[in-house]
């Protein structure tokens, strides 16, 4: 078979990722201390995928670059696709058209993450050598995804995008394997109602064609990261994995659980309960951390309990009475108690963002 290449979807706003997303692109917020585009590329190069590109948006693409760089430190090349705008999946493939040749490829949603890598998904497509391959899995809501029906025989009867009625609780999830027969699909179809070239629609016209086209139901999880109870879930099921490390300074503290504290943290008189994640140069005093929380680089936790969160780097959390939960920090974001008179509340607070107070 020719070289297989990766495709990396790291485009699209995130609008619901507000306000997170107005000054980063939804791809680089962390999941345990990684940026959830690190996994994509980590579990191509796993697979054996030395060319990835990375499908970019000008106001993000930047911020991608700068992050990922050459793709040396992950083994693989990265060459950067800029897609003018957010036209949809398979409008970003004919983007890459250039980049892919006439080559098969991985497509996978940077904001995705799936557990147990596409390992397998490469050996199925390279033995059986179908036209297209794609992941299914049950959601509670498959109204919001591209959604599969099959038929009798557990072959692909049709795929339709963000069903109003769907037929089935099938979703289609944002890894997919193709030949180059996908740019023939992506040339034939016509914009979906909300003005995007559809890779479900893409998918279907294979179909249509009598293309084979492969499915498989995931085994373990799959997450699309585009929603802050999204984030904290991926957030949750990573750091269940994680292994015991403490490269951190503890002063007078207790560490319970499977828990990393990076080198140059200090924590005192802090108590911190895994499944967590203590970020490099972070600063704990008289705190608890609470399972499931990833406390980015340098933040402070200070007279205060935090569980279930994420705090991306240089944020502070000082002297709160009640518990902080399920709650997402972007960078430098400062929360404290006042001293001074009248009491009240005060805040400076950017476009979109949510506040809840007991
Ligand atoms: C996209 C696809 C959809 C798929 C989903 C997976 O949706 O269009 O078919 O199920 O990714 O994350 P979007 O994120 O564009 O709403």
């Amino acid at each position: 078979m020719e070289q297989l290449k990766g495709l990396i979807l790291s485009g699209g706003k995130g609008t619901r990722l507000r306000p997170i997303t107005y000054t980063s692109a939804k791809q680089l917020v962390p999941v345990a201390n990684k940026p959830v585009l690190f996994y994509a590329i980590e579990s191509m190069a796993a697979a054996g995928i030395r060319e990835v590109g990375i499908i970019i948006a000008p106001e993000t693409g930047g911020e991608i670059r700068e992050a990922a760089g050459d793709g040396e430190r992950f083994g693989v090349e990265i060459t950067y696709i800029e897609q003018d705008a957010p036209l949809g999946l398979a409008h970003a493939v004919l983007t890459a058209e250039a980049f892919l040749g006439g080559d098969p490829f991985v497509m996978y949603l940077g904001d995705n993450l799936l557990q147990g890598g596409i390992d397998d998904l490469v050996s199925a497509f390279r033995a059986n050598a179908p036209e297209a391959l794609i992941l299914l899995t049950p959601v509670p809501d498959p109204q919001n995804y591209g959604v599969a029906e099959l038929d009798g025989d557990g072959r692909i009867a049709r795929l339709v995008e963000k069903p109003a009625q769907p037929a089935s609780d099938l979703a289609l999830v944002g890894v997919y394997m193709f030949t180059a027969r996908i740019h023939d699909a992506a040339k034939a179809i016509k914009p979906s109602g909300r003005g995007e070239l559809e890779i479900t629609d893409a998918i279907q016209w294979l179909v249509d064609a009598e293309a084979t086209v492969e499915s498989h139901v995931v085994r373990g999880w799959w997450k699309d990261t585009g929603r802050l109870d999204d984030m904290l879930e991926a957030n949750r099921l990573i750091l269940e994995r994680v292994e015991r490390r403490i490269d951190g300074e503890l002063e007078h503290s207790q560490i319970d659980g499977r828990v990393i504290v990076e080198a140059g943290a200090v924590l005192e008189r802090s108590t911190v309960r895994g499944p967590a994640i203590v970020g490099a140069g972070a600063r704990l005093t008289d705190a608890y951390i609470g399972p499931y929380t990833a406390v980015g680089r340098h933040c402070v936790v200070e007279s205060a309990e935090v569980e279930h969160s994420i705090l991306l780097e240089g944020s502070s959390v000082r002297g709160l009475d009640g518990r902080m939960e399920s709650s997402l920090l972007g960078r430098n974001v400062h929360i404290g108690r006042s001293t001074r008179q009248p009491r009240a509340y005060r805040f400076m607070v950017g476009d979109s963002s949510e506040i809840e107070i007991l």
